[in-house]
């Protein structure tokens, strides 16, 4: 208990060029602030994100993403304290599938201006280190082939891609923290 409580504690981390951000579990006071972010995210961004052309979360969407257990399904918001009024740099999830209960669907969406710099890579290490202590041995996802940078995020990680329908591809990734891809983990 003690150990998984330690787990969701607000995070001080560094993007690898060092710009600090503050990594948080995400919660009901986050839903404007998600809005926002999906409102400035590209539409090639948004379409990675949601395979379709999402451009608002109904109350719906944005209680379900915001009003979390943490255990089942957990998020991690990243926010850069240089930028307090903006909407934050990204967010990184898990929901776990029932059929499926040792796999979760994982997404993550970083903010245009911070992709590049180790925020997936953060988020994914944060999601791992809790997602190891519910017994969650992989992460899924669904990306189109187009999206290289979730490809090369897969590839560092050792995760295996299998072609869906199309243009579709399915994402396996084995749960592990993956520090070395972060610029300065939490320890
Ligand atoms: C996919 C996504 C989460 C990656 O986040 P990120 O913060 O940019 O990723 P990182 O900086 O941690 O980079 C991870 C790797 O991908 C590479 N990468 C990141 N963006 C890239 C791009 N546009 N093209 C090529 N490689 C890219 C990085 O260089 C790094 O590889 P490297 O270590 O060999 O340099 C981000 O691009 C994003 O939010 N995209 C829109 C939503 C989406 O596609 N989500 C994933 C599906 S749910």
């Amino acid at each position: 208990m003690q150990a998984r409580a330690a787990l969701r504690q607000p995070q001080e981390c560094r993007l690898r060029d060092g710009t600090p951000v503050v990594v948080r579990p995400i919660g009901p006071e986050d839903k404007e602030r998600l809005q926002r972010g999906l409102r400035e995210l590209s539409g090639r961004s948004r379409y990675h994100r949601f395979l379709a052309s999402v451009k608002e979360l109904s109350a719906e969407q944005l209680r379900y993403l915001t009003e979390i257990d943490c255990v089942d399904h957990m998020a991690w918001i990243a926010l850069d304290p240089a930028l307090p009024a903006e909407p934050g740099v990204g967010v990184g999830r898990y929901i776990r599938l029932a059929q499926e209960p040792h796999v979760a669907e994982a997404a993550l969406t970083v903010a245009e201006r911070y992709q590049g710099r180790g925020a997936g890579a953060l988020l994914l290490d944060l999601l791992s280190r809790c997602a190891v202590v519910e017994g969650i041995s992989t992460f899924r996802a669904h990306i189109l082939q187009s999206n290289v940078a979730a490809l090369r995020l897969v590839w560092h990680v050792g995760g295996t891609v299998t072609r869906e329908d199309g243009n579709l591809l399915r994402l396996d990734v084995p749960v592990r923290p993956c520090p070395r891809l972060v610029g300065a983990a939490p320890p």
